[in-house]
């Protein structure tokens, strides 16, 4: 598959990580599995440890099904019955993984919030977008009905909606596409939450489109000030947004580093296959690389990406290789990176 999209340019990294930031969230060895066929669990995230500074962008990028949105949904508190988390999800000093359902919900949409690829999927679709909005306010700011409803008006006109009065009147299928991520994103944002889980909030949409969203959800962080982790298969799509990356593939974390390291020294071959992918704007007609093989399927012994690797040898095929500090906050796991 091609995971790039070519009318995109590709900046290499939109931000520059800026260090010693107060750290935000930090998740430690979590992994996420669901009891399969024959007592037989599958574990679709496993191991993953990583951090997001306040008011940064983290970029999680990897094929489809390599376990982005269960990490997500892990963090947000919002797996799906049956699935078993283990390991540590710290959060401001809090430890989430302690939390009772009654603590999930007064943090969620306070302090951590989530935008989705198909905004329909978190709204009502039977009730005004102003109201809609309003009612997260009556719920975690006490506000009024009517003074909340004036705040999602100028919270419409935040994220560029225009005659934001006029829309808040509208139900969710009266907007565009474009329009109705700009309307979950200004929801998502009502309450100013500290962290921002955007989960491929720009695939449904046009390159143009896409484009725009990407300069809001940068404009907005300026602002506020929020810390987002950003979801995308796109590796262009992060590439614009993220100060830290972290690459997973096939539910583990195989390359985390500052972008715009992680651009000019991709070490995993998965990364170096991935960044092979994105178009080249000095040619723009070339045929586009791809890397052989999918995800899908059986688990290969050892490293899990053995099976695609075009360096695989017998060692990959016997042990699964640790993610290690090779660089100063460059991580990656292979054997064959000293
Ligand atoms: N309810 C579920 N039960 C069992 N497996 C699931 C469930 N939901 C998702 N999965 C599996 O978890 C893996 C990771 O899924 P997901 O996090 O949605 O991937 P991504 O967001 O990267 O495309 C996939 O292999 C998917 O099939
Ligand atoms: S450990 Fe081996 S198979 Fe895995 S990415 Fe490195 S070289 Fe390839
Ligand atoms: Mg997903």
């Amino acid at each position: 598959m091609s995971v790039a999209t070519p009318a995109l340019e590709v900046v290499g990294a939109g931000h520059v990580a800026q260090p010693d930031r107060p750290r935000l969230l930090r998740v430690s060895s979590l992994s996420v599995s669901f009891p399969g066929a024959e007592g037989r669990e599958s574990e679709v995230v496993s191991e993953l440890s990583y951090e997001i500074a306040q008011g940064e962008t983290l970029g999680v990028v990897g094929e489809s099904g390599c376990g982005k949105t269960m990490t997500s949904l892990a963090i947000m508190g919002l797996l799906p019955s049956g699935a078993k988390v283990s390991g540590s999800i710290e959060f401001d000093g809090k430890d989430l993984t302690a939390f009772s359902p009654r603590q999930w919900r007064n943090h969620r949409g306070r302090e951590v919030a989530m935008v989705f690829q198909e905004p329909m999927t978190a709204m009502n679709p039977v009730m005004k977008v102003g109201q809609q909005i309003a009612e997260v306010l009556v719920k975690h700011e006490r506000l009024s009905k009517r003074a909340a409803f004036g705040r999602a008006v100028e919270l419409l006109a935040s994220v560029h909606i225009p005659s934001p009065e006029r829309r808040a009147q509208d139900y969710p299928h009266q907007l565009s596409g474009g329009m109705r991520q700009r309307a979950m994103i200004a929801m998502a944002l009502a309450c100013r939450p500290k962290l921002l889980v955007a989960d491929e909030p720009t695939t449904a949409l046009d390159v143009t489109v896409q484009a725009q969203i990407l300069d809001l959800m940068l404009e907005l962080q300026d602002t506020y000030g929020t810390a987002i982790q950003f979801i995308s298969h796109n590796l262009a799509v992060v590439s614009e947004v993220a100060h830290q990356l972290m690459v997973m593939y096939s539910g583990r974390i195989v390359e985390y580093a500052p972008a715009e390291d992680l651009f000019a020294n991709p070490l995993h071959p998965y990364t170096q296959g991935l960044i092979r992918t994105l178009p080249d704007i000095a040619q723009p007609m070339a045929e586009l690389y791809t890397i052989p093989g999918s995800v899908g399927g059986k688990r290969p012994s050892g490293c899990r990406f053995s099976n695609r690797c075009p360096l695989a040898d017998a060692r990959c095929r016997e042990a699964e290789p640790a993610l290690r500090e090779v660089t100063l906050s460059h991580h990656v796991a292979c054997f064959k990176v000293n």
